[in-house]
């Protein structure tokens, strides 16, 4: 009796816009079924998911807070039962911080925002995933976690200090979920993003696009959406071969060391 076909599955957390929604297309053009998710059911959302099936993807909403530990499970039952087993996780959601500034007025609020979401979340829905993933055979198919952490996961930023905190830990979780799940030939993979325009850098992108041609970064200019989701794209398709455990600089060298 042959088995049914196979396709890959992805949920791609933080896929209403920005980054998010570029890797979610991406993903779509490599065969995925994909999984778009926002906090809520709303018309960004569902705008986004149009747009993948508009471009000819399978795609569903997941709404739903990725803070939310407990409704993991769920949600996660509730994709596959609209697209078929999950192979493929994007741990993309993030918020930046309440307010830029001194240090030494960080709030314990946009403290604890930047963890429960950059962080937090994407521990839980990571073991989530891979108990599930644990849990039966998985034929053929290429499994992955990819977390969007950020270049602020070892450069600081001074007036974000919160933030760069959060994306240090994710990336260290990154680093665990590898070594727990290298034995089971499921690779993990961390995407520092460097200046990339979205909604969250709009306040500050032409100041960044200026940084970047005056040399900030190896490529004088700031990166897209696109970008990040071409290269998620290509590490969740298996084009890496034997790789696990990279942390990927996607930041047009801005952090190569210099004197
Ligand atoms: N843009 C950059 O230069 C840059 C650089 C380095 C790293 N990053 C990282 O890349 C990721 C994407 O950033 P972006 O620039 O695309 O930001 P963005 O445009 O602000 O998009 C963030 C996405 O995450 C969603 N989100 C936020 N909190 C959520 C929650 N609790 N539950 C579910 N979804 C949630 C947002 O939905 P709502 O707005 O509806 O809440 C939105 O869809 C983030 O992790 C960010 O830290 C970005």
């Amino acid at each position: 009796m042959s088995s049914p076909a196979a396709r890959p599955v992805a949920l791609v957390t933080g896929s209403s816009r920005g980054i998010g929604l570029a890797v979610a297309a991406a993903l779509a053009k490599e065969g995925f079924a994909v999984a778009l998710n926002g906090p809520a059911d709303d018309a960004e959302l569902s705008a986004a998911v149009a747009r993948i099936t508009y471009l000819g993807g399978a795609a569903a909403a997941a709404p739903f807070d990725v803070t939310d530990i407990g409704g993991h499970e769920a949600v996660l039952d509730a994709i596959e039962a609209k697209l078929g087993p999950l192979t493929t996780l994007v741990n993309n959601a993030g918020v930046g911080v309440l307010q830029r500034g001194d240090m030494m007025d960080v709030s314990e609020e946009s403290w604890d925002r930047c963890f429960a979401v950059n962080a937090k979340a994407m521990f839980f829905l990571s073991q989530a995933f891979a108990r599930r993933l644990l849990a039966r055979s998985r034929p053929q198919l290429f499994h992955s976690i990819v977390n969007v952490t950020s270049s602020n996961a070892v450069a600081v930023a001074e007036q974000r200090s919160e933030y760069c905190a959060s994306k240090a830990a994710a990336a260290m979780v990154s680093k665990a979920l590898a070594v727990r799940l290298g034995r089971e030939e499921i690779a993990v993979y961390d995407v520092q993003p460097g200046l990339i325009a979205t909604e969250m850098t709009a306040p500050v992108i032409d100041a960044y696009r200026e940084r970047a041609e005056q040399g900030l970064t190896l490529f004088p200019r700031v990166g897209q959406p696109d970008d990040i989701g071409t290269l998620v794209a290509s590490l969740v398709s298996g084009r890496l071969p034997y790789t696990t455990g990279l942390a990927i600089p996607a930041d047009a060298g801005m952090l190569v060391p210099r004197f």
